[in-house]
Order: structure tokens, then C-alpha cells, then sequence
């Protein structure tokens, strides 16, 4: 395990952040899997940070108004990559050393981009017996709380200053695009669905909100299961998920998410990684079946990040991927316990798992 010395204070280099978001949006015409409509995604990797740079930035700050964390005190986070890239954005902007918890799976490429960017990684070696990789990363990031002084923890499943980072996305988008009736987002902590909604519908009061988590997530009531797919999906039930603001929720198995990360990339040249393909996959449907609505979605990252797996057949062969294999359409099911999802599965009735009146256990729907 590495040491927990940070570099001193770090200088602020302020004038970064005028690189945040400000990013395009493209029409994706490629089949997905078949012919649709088409439907607008705005590619938040063509951003320095990425996607989370808006929310990095947006916790740093609020953290430092707040006098939570001190001029060049460190930040410390967990994180599977893509909010370790958007803190080593916001820790430069803003002037401070970020040490990240990743763990053995974070990819060697991931870990190198991170180093290179001047962050402090701790990879953990084994996930918790409860929890996983996610509780492990927890566990060690608290051991580094108590051992750096002043050190500041974003939280970011949990903190309304990650979602309120994406007030710039929906304003982009809004002053993007003419009109919008569906809004389909990838779920993570819950940050960008719910920082984008909320203006997005004061605009455009009957846009519909469909949520995109992956099969094993438990974020939306299903069975925590080990999961390949990274971005999208979770092992706890963070609580910056507006669950209340969505109308359905689609579980996207990684067949599926491989399927249409590389028909992307062949046919719309824009791609990327677990969510974007889950994201577009949905987007296609949504437009298919709402004939004359638009659609819009969000691409998180590029396809980068996913050379070594989502775009790798060794990688997919050996996990049992088989693009041929994925869904074209998703099965519906009741409510969110009515089957387990494997593969594509779609629900219209959502609600926050700690909050909700049990429901009966996973049984299969008599008319899936
Ligand atoms: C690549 C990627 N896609 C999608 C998401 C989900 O976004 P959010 O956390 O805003 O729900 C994440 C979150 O970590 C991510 O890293």
C-alpha cells in the first residue's frame, strides 16, 4: 500500500476553469441496434475533466464557501475513474492535492492518466465480504480521512453539490436545442439526471426522464450483483438519485452496452464506454417507440477509457460478451422486484428502495 504523504499546497490555476463543459451536441443517426429516428447526445468527453468536472468543480467550490475545506488542504475521494479525472481538473483549478482510492480493477491506463495528472492513487486489493470493491474503497478512504489533516471528502453519491454541477449542462442544452420530450440519462451517484432535470422541465414541463442503470445494480431495487459495466451503476442506494423525477428506469446488461459502443463508434464515429452505449441503446428505443419525439442523452465519457474491454474481443470472449447475443428490445416488467433483470429490462413504476413499501420478492411476471 502507497503512503499517505500529498504533495504541499498546491498553487490555483484558476484560468482552467473556463475549459468546464461548454460542450457540443450531435445527432446519432448509427442503427442501434436497427434503424430510429435519430436522437441528440451531447458529448461531455470533448471536455477537459469529462463530465465530472462540472461536479468536481461544483463540490470544491461549495466546499470552500462553505470553509469545509481549506485553501491547499487535500481532497480525498473513491472513485472508479471518471470523478478521479474531473478532481484532478477541479484540484488544479482550485489548488489542491487529490489523493484517490481506486481499486484492483480500475484499469492500468486509468491508473497511469490519474498519476499524470499529479493524483495520489491507493488502489485496495480485495472487495468487503458486504459491499464489494465500493465498500472496500470506503473503508480505506476513511482510514485516509483520519490520517491526512484538514483532508476534505466530496461524497459525491451523497453530496447536492454534485448535482448541482450540472445547472451548466441543462443551460447548454437548453440553449441547444429548440424543444425536447424525452431526457434519458445513465445512472451512477444520481449527480447528472438529477442536476439536469429539474430546469430542463421548468423549460419544458412534459419532458420525460428515463433513468438507465446496469443489470446488478441495486440503485433502483434490484439485487446487487458483481457487474462488469463501470460508470453506470451501484452497490448501495446514493442518495442524490431523484427518484421521484423519473418516469421509467431501463437495466442494460453489458452485451448490449458492447453492441452499441461499437456500432457507434463504426457508423456515428462519436463513442464510449458502459453508459454511453447503455444510454444510446435506450435513446434508439425511446425515439423508435415515440414516433416524432426528441430525444436527447447524455455520452459521459470517449471510448478511450475502453480499448482493453468494451472494445476488446479477448476482453468481451472471455466475460461472455457476445455483441450478436444482446438484447434489441427491452422486457417489461411490473415493478422493480417482479424478476431479476439479466439483460434488457424496462419498468414504468420507480421508487427509491429505501423508502419504498416492500414489494413482494423476485418472482417472475406471468406477462413479462
Ligand atoms: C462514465 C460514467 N458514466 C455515467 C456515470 C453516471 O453519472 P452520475 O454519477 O451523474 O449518475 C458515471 C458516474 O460515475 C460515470 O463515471
Amino acid at each position: 500500500m502507497a503512503t499517505t504523504a500529498v504533495r504541499p499546497t498546491t498553487r490555483a490555476r484558476r484560468e482552467l476553469l473556463a475549459l468546464v463543459g461548454r460542450t457540443p451536441l450531435v445527432r446519432i443517426t448509427a442503427d442501434l441496434p436497427g434503424p430510429h429516428p435519430g436522437f441528440w447526445a451531447k458529448l461531455e468527453g470533448l471536455a477537459a475533466g469529462g463530465m465530472k468536472a462540472r461536479a468536481a468543480v461544483s463540490m470544491l467550490l461549495g466546499a470552500r464557501e462553505r470553509g469545509e475545506l481549506l485553501p491547499g488542504a487535500p481532497v480525498v475521494e473513491s472513485t472508479s475513474g471518471t470523478l478521479g479525472i474531473g478532481l484532478a481538473f477541479a484540484g488544479q483549478a482550485l489548488g489542491h492535492p487529490v489523493v484517490l482510492v481506486g481499486d484492483r480493477e480500475l484499469e492500468p491506463s486509468m491508473r497511469q492518466l490519474l498519476r499524470t495528472h499529479g493524483v495520489r492513487l491507493d488502489i485496495v486489493d480485495r472487495p468487503a465480504a458486504q459491499g464489494g470493491w465500493q465498500a472496500a474503497r470506503l473503508a480505506r478512504l476513511h482510514e485516509l480521512l483520519a490520517e491526512l489533516p484538514d483532508a476534505y471528502w466530496p461524497d459525491q453519491y451523497n453530496n447536492p453539490d454534485n448535482t448541482a454541477g450540472y445547472a451548466s449542462l441543462a443551460a447548454e442544452l437548453a440553449g441547444q436545442i429548440e424543444h425536447l420530450d424525452v431526457l434519458v440519462c445513465s445512472v451512477g451517484t444520481g449527480g447528472h439526471s438529477a442536476g439536469i432535470i429539474g430546469p430542463l422541465r421548468r423549460r419544458w414541463p412534459a419532458l420525460r426522464l428515463i433513468g438507465v442503470d446496469a443489470t446488478g445494480s441495486t440503485i433502483f431495487g434490484q439485487p446487487a450483483r458483481p457487474r462488469v459495466m463501470r460508470g453506470l451503476g451501484s452497490s448501495i442506494h446514493p442518495r442524490n438519485v431523484a427518484y421521484d423525477a423519473f418516469d421509467e428506469v431501463h437495466w442494460i446488461g453489458p452485451a448490449e452496452a458492447v453492441a452499441s459502443c461499437r456500432q457507434l463508434a463504426r457508423e456515428s464515429f462519436v463513442s464510449g464506454g458502459w453508459s454511453t452505449g447503455a444510454a444510446a441503446r435506450v435513446a434508439a428505443w425511446a425515439a423508435r417507440v415515440h414516433p416524432g419525439a426528441v430525444v436527447a442523452t447524455v455520452f459521459p465519457d470517449g471510448p478511450h477509457r475502453y480499448l482493453g474491454t468494451v472494445f476488446d474481443d479477448d476482453f468481451t470472449a472471455a466475460n461472455g460478451l457476445d455483441p450478436a447475443t444482446a438484447a434489441t428490445r427491452p422486457v417489461e416488467i411490473a415493478h422493480p422486484h417482479a424478476t431479476e433483470a439479466v439483460g434488457w429490462v424496462r419498468c414504468t413504476r420507480v421508487t427509491d428502495p429505501l423508502q419504498a413499501v416492500p414489494l413482494p420478492a423476485y418472482a417472475p411476471e406471468e406477462n413479462p
